[in-house]
């Protein structure tokens, strides 16, 4: 089984840690464990005391009965039992596309996007047709190219919802027209939703609930800013496809840990608490980003919806890994390559990490900017 290098992925391991003003993550800024625990209880110590008799066994293989009741409530249409814990929406993404496609299958998956929806099929024999992003359509993908793509062999259409590293958002219209599409011919639709906005979680359509082949995979990595928790999920209206979900996962994984699944519940119990949190970051970054962008003659960007990532274009001579390479030299600023997104010309800027970081980080940006042809 060959497969591509995961572009997005080698940058980051081998920069993230070195870098000295990190404005390329895509986490609305992490929790501690302290700040995660004093949602629960003013004194988190004696949280962490409590938690001393936990016992390291597997704890429950599918996530906890409470996790995956708390899960369930994000959708209308899922019922608990058809929620399966995974290593991230990173394992959630691979047990669907793992479980479902065979060699010789045929999928869509809107492109460029998150690169496991597409390089995963490719390296199990998968024919994988793109359907492109344009930024001109302030990159949403065009429908037409859709029903031009589409047909009875298309076994899965791949989304990512918000999108990463555009940060933009499907339409409602749209995301509606390609669940209409998909079951005029029978094809699931897999949509990673990592990247829900903040300001719109309550409003938020998922594909799970919008349709009976749909598979929503999510996480807490993103919107609620636990990713060292490593918990995420699998969600679907139909008890069938959950079924082939748990077959493949005992191959893959066992159970996410008690601790993480404990911790994960924390983080679900108190969602609420967090979104008010990373609402007022999203929001007072997002403001610091466009004005800065507004300031900048090399940089262009089709703002992001309320979500912590965004792509800028560098209106620059210089292929954009050369620039961040050496912008990471000079100054210790990270941004990740456009080209690792097959997106040359552009830059990721993870804007929501804190609002120090990301002021300092975009003034060296300009100043570095200033110097390039
Ligand atoms: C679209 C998308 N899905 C999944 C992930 C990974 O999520 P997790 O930390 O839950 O594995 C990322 C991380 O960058 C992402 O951008």
């Amino acid at each position: 089984m060959e497969i591509k290098g995961f572009g997005v992925e080698e940058w980051l391991n081998e920069n993230e840690k070195t870098a000295r003003l990190d404005i390329s993550q895509s986490t609305i800024k992490s929790l501690t464990l302290g700040e995660l625990l004093k949602f629960d209880s003013q004194d988190p110590t004696e949280q962490i005391t409590k938690y001393l008799d936990t016992k390291l066994n597997y704890g429950w293989i599918e996530g906890s009965p409470e996790f995956k009741r708390l899960v369930a409530e994000l959708y209308a249409n899922v019922d608990s039992q058809n929620i399966l814990q995974t290593n991230g929406a990173t394992g959630g993404n691979f047990l669907v596309l793992f479980s479902l496609l065979n060699p010789g299958d045929q999928i869509i998956s809107l492109y460029p996007s998150y690169q496991q929806l597409y390089d995963i099929p490719k390296s199990l024999g998968v024919k994988v047709d793109n359907w492109d992003i344009q930024e001109d359509l302030d990159w949403q993908p065009d429908i037409e190219q859709l029903k031009q793509l589409i047909s009875p062999k298309t076994k899965m259409i791949c989304l990512n919802n918000a999108q990463n590293p555009t940060g933009s958002l499907l339409k409602e219209s749209l995301l509606k027209q390609v669940v209409t599409l998909a079951r005029e011919v029978g094809a699931y639709i897999l949509a990673d939703e990592v990247y829900q906005p903040v300001d719109k979680v309550d409003q938020f359509m998922s594909v799970a609930d919008l349709y009976e082949r749909g598979i929503s995979v999510n996480s807490l990595s993103k919107t609620y800013s636990v990713p060292g928790l490593r918990i995420g999920w699998v969600a679907t209206q139909s008890s069938k496809l959950a079924d082939i979900f748990r077959k493949y996962r005992d191959y893959t994984m066992i159970s996410g840990g008690v601790v993480n699944d404990t911790l994960a519940c924390v983080a679900l119990r108190n969602r609420r608490e967090i979104l008010l949190r990373n609402e007022k970051i999203v929001k007072r970054n997002h403001e610091i980003l466009r004005k800065w962008v507004d300031s900048q003659e090399k940089v262009d960007i089709i703002m992001p919806e309320q979500v912590s990532t965004a792509c800028i274009k560098l209106n620059i001579e210089m292929d954009d890994e050369t620039f961040c390479r050496n912008l990471l030299d000079e100054t210790g600023v990270l941004l990740v390559p456009g080209n690792r997104f097959d997106m040359p010309g552009h830059a990721r800027v993870g804007y929501c990490t804190d609002t120090d970081t990301l002021k300092k980080g975009l003034e060296e940006l300009a100043g570095f900017l200033k110097a390039c042809q």
